[in-house]
């Protein structure tokens, strides 16, 4: 047995919250650009996960949107500021071209590659235990997230992220030239067919990061210091091949279900295309989640107001919904989705088959 083993051990029972060990700390780090549509949400649940905010600090980069943004993260950082260890805010003109249509450049690859590199390094500064990754679109409903992904014990693991159809959060292949390939593996995982930690080539827009391993001084998400890479000029396809290289297994964990995430926007989509994400998405939680997405309380004079005209899609004379008396919980679904739509309908008894 060597000397460091028990030394291992009581790290282990410390992450796992044995005894009286507090929760390990954590920096979070977010990066923000044009993303009021979402910001009542995503900080609505970053405040409801069960953790030590005393043991959780916040590194945000905001630049310069064409949105909200700015506001409702100054809101925000006023109310929150008192419960977490700190809250760290950069105000920053954006460095690239700011535009209101997404253009994936390599010129904003390599403004994330930077931040991203600065994000981790803030972390190891301030000694934490962890490096919590968030992108502000990312809607982790499940409060116990953030614990069960410290209790995985693993260098670099995401939460399996839901969205709309097959897109989720990992990579389970990759091709030569560091693209994308889908394998056999990707929709076990996607519809949780086989639950627990797997281990994937690439996750993205929520991982944790443990600090305390050395295995983490070889991560990193800038292409010019890996020696050899010739890939694209991508902070996360850079951070996965440094993992790769280095022995570090990247994991994606689907045991339960832990939040949504929507497809990202291609080349020449607008924030209206992200306002019309959300809208899906809120769809899609009803099906997955007891809850419907709620946003903050005190942010919610920034939502969007619903300015629909209750409708019937124009050419019905009247929608019906049919609904067993007995499933008044299908009803509280429906009508809120109906509602998110704008439409109206009319309820019918459905006859009982038992
Ligand atoms: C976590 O969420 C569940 C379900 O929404 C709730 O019942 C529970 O009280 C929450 N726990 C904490 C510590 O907030």
């Amino acid at each position: 047995m060597g000397i460091w083993d028990g030394l291992h051990e009581l790290r282990d029972c410390k992450k796992q919250g044995f005894g009286s060990f507090k929760d390990p700390t954590v920096v979070v780090n977010v990066l923000i650009k044009d993303k009021a549509h979402f910001l009542p949400y995503f900080f609505h649940y970053l405040q409801k996960l069960d953790y030590d905010k005393s043991r959780m600090g916040i590194w945000m980069k905001v630049d310069k949107s064409n949105d909200n943004s700015e506001a409702i993260v100054k809101e925000w950082v006023d109310s929150a500021q008192k419960e977490y260890s700190f809250i760290d805010v950069v105000f920053g003109e954006a460095e690239h071209e700011s535009q209101k249509d997404v253009q994936w450049t390599e010129e904003r690859f390599n403004y994330f590659i930077k931040l991203r590199e600065e994000s981790l390094s803030i972390a190891k500064s301030r000694w934490a235990d962890y490096a919590f990754f968030v992108d502000a679109d990312v809607l982790l409903v499940n409060n116990q997230t953030l614990r069960e992904l410290v209790s995985q014990n693993k260098v670099v693991v995401a939460p399996k992220l839901d969205s709309l159809g097959m897109y989720s959060n990992y990579w389970s292949g990759m091709q030569s030239n560091y693209y994308y390939r889908r394998t056999d593996e990707y929709k076990p995982i996607l519809e949780r067919k086989n639950k627990g930690c797997h281990q994937v080539i690439l996750v993205n827009s929520c991982f944790l990061v443990d600090l305390t391993s050395r295995q983490t001084d070889y991560l990193t998400f800038t292409p010019k210091k890996l020696n050899g890479y010739t890939g694209p000029v991508d902070d996360m396809i850079t951070f996965a091949i440094s993992a790769f290289w280095n022995d570090v297994p990247i994991y994606v964990l689907n045991e339960n279900i832990y939040g949504f995430v929507p497809v990202p926007l291609d080349d020449g989509q607008s924030l209206e295309d992200e306002l019309m994400q959300l809208e899906a998405l809120k769809l899609e939680v009803t099906v997955e989640w007891p809850e419907p997405l709620e946003p903050l309380e005190s942010l919610k004079n920034y939502t969007e107001v619903q300015n629909k005209t209750s409708d019937k899609l124009g050419f019905f004379d009247e929608i019906f919904l049919i609904n067993l008396d007995r499933r008044p919980d299908r009803l509280k679904r429906m009508e809120y989705n109906m509602n998110q739509l704008g439409l109206n309908f009319t309820r019918v008894s459905a006859v009982d088959g038992k």
